[in-house]
């Protein structure tokens, strides 16, 4: 049966790249399949986090995925480090994974920069973790932003190794989702950078709570270029910040970054920019509003990882027993 399984960190605000990349992706796909969505508390420590903040922040996270449309009653939403299993099934990981494999990650390499040395030993083993989110559910689908794809890659690898060392047809081999207009939205202030929670610039970035203000001035200060806009998107390729906005536009718009093009043809950034925002404030606008309401409150979110959590071990735990036995773990 296919299942879907995603996940997302519960660190900083988030933002129109986790929106367009994967949180709208999630909804358009909670009534296809089963959906398994995950905030990654474990994941986050792989660089340091204050307690207190990774806490709050797990709920407002669960509260945007619910403010942007996901049913939890329908979907399965919990906090990793409430199932115990991921961290199992990574171990085991660690155990088929080849360093080699991991040396080849480019996002160990982006977040760990110069000082390697001093990066975490759960930053470098990320990627296994990653694998064991999805495969202790056996999931066949993973809706993600296209900087994900090399993980995925690599839980497909730790997939078919584990199962030709044990001579089994046992994990699916996963296929990554990766669809709409902005699988790789890019910084407001920089057009090869993707816009990222880690940005030191508040303005690289619109988050989902950022109020009316805040949305049309990070618009109006985004970066272009003085050229009217071209009514082909091929024409885009050498104007980065140009072409992100348009993808923006048409993947809030849900409509075809050729049908943007050919409706701005000639246009200037500045009306186009005001047009932008607009949009952008009815969109997101109402998905804020709804996620500070729920922020508000914490009981009603924490019964729902409660709930999410006892669903996910209930599929995940029998599939680790499975998993224990064919590597030969006796459980007297
Ligand atoms: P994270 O928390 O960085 O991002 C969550 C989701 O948002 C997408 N995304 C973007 N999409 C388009 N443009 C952007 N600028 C942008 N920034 C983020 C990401 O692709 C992702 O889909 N490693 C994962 C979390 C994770 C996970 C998993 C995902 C842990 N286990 C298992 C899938 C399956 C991460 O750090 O996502």
């Amino acid at each position: 049966m296919d299942r879907i399984f995603s996940g997302i960190q519960p660190t900083g605000d988030l933002h129109l790249g986790n929106y367009l990349g994967a949180l709208r992706n999630w909804v358009a796909l909670q009534h296809k399949y089963e959906c398994i969505y995950c905030m990654v508390d474990m994941h986050a420590i792989t660089v340091w986090q204050d307690p207190k903040e990774l806490a709050a922040s797990t709920r407002e996270v669960t509260a945007g995925l619910i403010a942007a449309g996901l049913d939890p009653d329908h979907n399965v939403l919990f906090n990793q480090s409430a199932v115990p299993a991921h961290a199992e099934l990574a171990w085991v990981f660690n155990c088929v994974a080849r360093l080699g494999w991991l040396n080849r990650m480019t996002q160990f390499k982006e977040k760990a920069g110069k000082n390697k040395e001093n990066a975490s030993v759960g930053l470098y083993a990320y990627p296994n973790l990653m694998a064991a989110d999805i495969l202790v559910y056996k999931a066949t689908h993973v809706p993600v932003g296209e900087d994900q794809k090399q993980h995925l890659e690599l839980t497909r690898d730790i997939a078919q190794k584990f199962n030709n060392d044990y001579n089994q047809n046992f994990f699916p081999l996963t296929e990554p989702l990766i669809f709409g207009e902005a699988t790789r939205v890019m910084s407001l202030r920089d057009g090869n950078n993707k816009m990222s929670k880690s940005d030191p610039s508040e303005n690289s970035r619109i988050n989902m709570t950022d109020g009316l203000d805040d949305i049309s001035r990070k618009i109006r200060k985004a970066k272009t270029d003085p050229e009217p806009l071209p009514g082909d998107r091929k024409a885009l390729e050498s104007r980065p910040e140009a072409a992100n906005l348009i993808d923006i536009y048409a993947a809030l718009s849900d409509q075809s970054t050729a049908d943007v093009c050919s409706k701005f043809e000639g246009a200037q950034f500045s009306s186009f920019k005001e047009e932008l925002t607009e949009l952008a404030i009815s969109v997101l606008g109402p998905v804020g509003e709804e996620m500070a309401r729920l922020v508000k409150d914490p009981g009603y979110l924490d019964s729902v990882l409660r709930t999410g959590a006892e669903r996910a071990k209930a599929i995940a735990n029998p599939i680790l027993d499975d998993v224990y036995d064919i590597v030969g773990f006796l459980r007297p």
